[in-house]
């Protein structure tokens, strides 16, 4: 069995990306702990890999961010449709530095910047027409969005990764790593 579930994500992504026409295949599902003891799930988007760490950025502030600042223990779920291939990740979240949020902000287009800049995700709002008309004179003027202090991103660190090929008879492949003092540990598990 390989011993690189980075390589395998890696080499599963490529093949994913080559035959799907999803609009947003980076699309990752992560759950955090919840406040309230719940666990908490949403889509993100996975930016890159860096140093074998998952990258998603966003807002440090929103209710995923103070889920992460009171609990680092994270996961990530990914489900690909034309591979049928599942892949779970389990790590350990760390923000990412402010030169590296800068990269991620000002490779947003500008609609997303300026969102990002005048909204406060997930808080309530009383009047979503007020948000809606200070976009369009945000994005009419053209003006340049600088990143707000409270975005950033996330790199997250795996300690234990599931790999799935899905089949047809539920005789599902199954392979589990996890860290043990640095090594990655590979085994096959039952369907
Ligand atoms: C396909 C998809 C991609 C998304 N990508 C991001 C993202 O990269 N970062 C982000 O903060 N929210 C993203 N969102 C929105 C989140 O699902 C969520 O609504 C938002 O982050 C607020 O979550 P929170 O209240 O738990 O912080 C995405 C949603 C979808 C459906």
């Amino acid at each position: 069995m390989r011993n690189s579930p980075i390589e395998i994500f890696e080499e599963w992504f490529k093949e994913e990306l080559h035959l799907t026409e999803v609009r947003i295949p980076t699309a990752v599902c992560l759950s955090t702990h919840g406040t309230d003891e719940f666990p908490n799930a949403r889509f993100v988007s996975l930016k890159e890999i860096i140093n074998d760490a998952f990258i998603i950025t966003g807002p440090l502030n929103s209710l995923k961010g103070i889920e992460i600042a009171r609990d680092n223990h994270v996961a990530l779920t990914f489900w690909w449709t034309e591979t049928e291939r599942q892949i779970r990740v389990q790590g350990i979240a760390r923000k990412i530095s402010e030169k590296l949020a800068d990269k991620y902000f000002h490779e947003r287009d500008l609609n997303s910047k300026i969102v990002s800049s005048i909204c406060e995700q997930g808080k309530e709002t009383k009047d979503r027409k007020l948000l809606e008309q200070e976009m369009q004179q945000r994005a009419s003027s053209k003006e340049m969005v600088d990143r707000p202090k409270n975005w950033g991103g996330y790199s997250i660190d795996p300690v234990r990764m599931e790999f799935m090929e899905f089949r047809e008879t539920r005789f599902h492949d199954r392979k589990l790593f996890e860290l043990e003092n640095g090594k990655w540990r590979g085994k096959q598990i039952q369907p």
